[in-house]
């Protein structure tokens, strides 16, 4: 992937800046600050001692349990979380949004980041994966001209744009997208790209490998795995249906990856890195291992049911991260198992709480299940 060689504007610019932010907080605008990475990468960044700032979009429901922990009440001294309402469809609020905040780095982590759902609402994750991305940064490029100081941006990219390029991917494996999903961040990619070359922005584009947690959609299928793994122990359920066991994953730990968006901002050049732990499993060895871990037989619960196969399927991917290992000194800390046994310990402590719920009379619907089936 080429990067950027109009850098004399932005070096310029960086020196600027230090001056100005050394004595100051620095400030973080993220921008799908409520999902599994938004949460992951506020607290990173709270520790290092930004101001944190986060786009939120409006829900009938609230939609802030992963950053909740985070929050303090703003009318208290010290808040150093603060949400905006906001959306990437809506170009006048990001707009306002960062005129609000004047940003010293913009992570934009915001996307219907389901592929299968993506081949029910093609149109609409394209205009937030794709479209919303260009509102985004062409609000951005607004935003430093006017300014005149650097803006750091991280946009988040995917194995997925990958597809069916045969493993391993690295910087310069070619696209090949498989998904309107994978599509549309393929486009968000050369957005990025393009905007870095032409006004020469500070954009990194981190190509990130599947990466889970405790706090991941329960939708992905490691979740949707250990979701059930821990309901089964305890008795609450007996089936998980499942579609593809042979894909290939590189799976790696979510927390490991925020740091790893942190660190491309930092260097004094913006360029384009893989994320990935260059380790490939098959779905259906996270099966064996999440069940094997609660003591439970997977053969015995685990049925295929045809309904969760996508039109067009991702085989394999698996990274090659060797340019980030050079260039960042990053690489990944939980391993494959360390990271299914943290997902199953949570999981089976939230099983517990609902039985323990259950058996005081109070049973509710568990959270979530008119999507039990999954996706
Ligand atoms: P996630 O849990 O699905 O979070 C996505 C975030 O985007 C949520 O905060 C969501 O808000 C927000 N969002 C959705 N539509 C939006 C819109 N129209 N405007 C503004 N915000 C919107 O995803 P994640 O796992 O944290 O991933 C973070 C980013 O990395 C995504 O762009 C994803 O596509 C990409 N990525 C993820 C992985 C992975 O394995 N996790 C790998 C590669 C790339 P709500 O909470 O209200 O839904
Ligand atoms: N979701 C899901 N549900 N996937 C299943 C199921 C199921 O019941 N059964 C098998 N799979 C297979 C999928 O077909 C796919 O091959 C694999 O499990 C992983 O699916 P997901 O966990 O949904 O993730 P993904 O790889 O499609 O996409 C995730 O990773 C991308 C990076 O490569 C998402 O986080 C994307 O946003 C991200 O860009």
């Amino acid at each position: 992937m080429p990067s950027s060689d109009s850098g004399s504007s932005f070096l310029l610019m960086a020196h600027a800046n230090l001056m100005v932010t050394s004595c100051m907080a620095k400030r973080a605008l993220i921008i799908g600050v409520t999902g599994q990475d938004g949460s992951y990468l506020t607290e990173f960044l709270l520790a290092k001692g930004y101001d944190v700032h986060g786009l939120m979009r409006r829900a009938s429901l609230f939609n802030t349990d992963r950053v909740d922990h985070l929050y303090h009440d703003p009318h208290l001294a010290g808040a150093k979380l603060t949400l905006h309402y906001g959306d990437l469809t809506d170009g006048t609020a990001l707009r306002r949004v960062l005129h609000t905040v004047d940003p010293d780095e913009v992570y934009n982590l915001g996307a219907q980041s389901h592929v299968k759902v993506s081949f029910d609402i093609p149109e609409y994750t394209a205009e937030v994966v794709a479209v919303g991305t260009l509102r985004l940064i062409e609000a951005l490029r607004d935003h430093v001209m006017h300014r005149g100081r650097l803006v750091r941006y991280y946009q988040a990219g995917s194995s997925e744009m990958f597809g069916a390029a045969p493993p391993p991917q690295s910087e310069r494996t070619p696209f090949y997208p498989r998904s309107p999903y994978g599509v549309s961040k393929a486009a968000a990619h050369w957005f990025a790209v393009n905007y870095r070359e032409a006004y020469g922005l500070f954009i990194c584009n981190g190509i990130l490998f599947n990466h889970e947690s405790p706090r991941r959609g329960e939708t992905f299928v490691t979740r949707k795995v250990t979701r059930a793994v821990g309901r089964i122990s305890q008795g609450l359920q007996d089936k998980l249906y499942l579609g593809n066991l042979e894909a290939q994953r590189d799976w790696g730990y979510a927390g490991d990856y925020v740091e790893a968006m942190w660190l491309m901002l930092q260097r004094e050049r913006p360029d384009d890195y893989v994320i990935a732990t260059g380790e490939a499993h098959s779905v259906r060895d996270f099966v064996q291992l999440a069940f094997a871990e609660a003591g439970l037989d997977w053969q015995r619960h685990v049925a295929v049911d045809d309904r969760y196969f996508r039109p067009t399927e991702v085989d394999a991917l698996l990274g090659d991260a060797r340019k980030a290992r050079r260039l960042l000194g990053w690489q990944p800390q939980v391993t494959f198992v360390e990271l299914i046994r943290m997902m199953v310990a949570r999981d089976i402590d939230l099983a517990r709480r609902e039985l323990a719920v259950n058996q005081a009379g109070f049973a509710d619907p568990a959270r979530g299940a008119a999507l039990a089936g999954g996706d």
